[in-house]
């Protein structure tokens, strides 16, 4: 399930960046879990759709670039909490969006034994 969170939002940085636009992808630890953060420099979304992006189905004004349905954010977001995680999305202060997955140790006992 987690592999389908990622490739959703690897895909949707593509689809949403601007031509030469990269993509960064950074895994970081906190002190009670883990991140992983996906950066494009594409338009970023509205400010005002930034909560309505998560319901099922909602396409933001942008979806003009890129074909889609629109399910996928909600389902990530259901994904995560499965998990014991969250989801964060944010307008860069340049140009370009940044998903932000975090999971919390105590969902994941392996990796506090570790
Ligand atoms: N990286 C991004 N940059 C800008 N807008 C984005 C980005 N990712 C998602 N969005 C906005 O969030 C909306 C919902 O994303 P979601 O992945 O659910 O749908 P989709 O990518 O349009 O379609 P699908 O995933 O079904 O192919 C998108 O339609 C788009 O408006
Ligand atoms: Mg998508």
């Amino acid at each position: 399930m987690l592999e389908r969170v990622i490739d959703n939002l690897i895909s949707n940085a593509i689809k949403y960046n601007d031509a030469d636009g990269k993509i960064e992808i950074t895994v970081y630890d906190m002190p009670n879990g883990s991140g992983l953060r996906i950066r494009d420099h594409g338009p970023g979304v509205r400010e005002e759709e930034k909560s309505l992006l998560f319901r099922p189905l909602f396409r933001g004004a942008n979806a003009h670039m890129a074909s889609g349905n629109g399910p996928w954010l909600s389902v990530v977001r259901r994904i995560m909490s499965i998990h014991g995680g969250d989801v964060f999305l944010r307008n860069t202060s340049s140009h370009g969006l940044e998903l932000t997955l975090v999971f919390s140790d105590a969902a994941c006992p392996d990796r506090m034994r570790g």
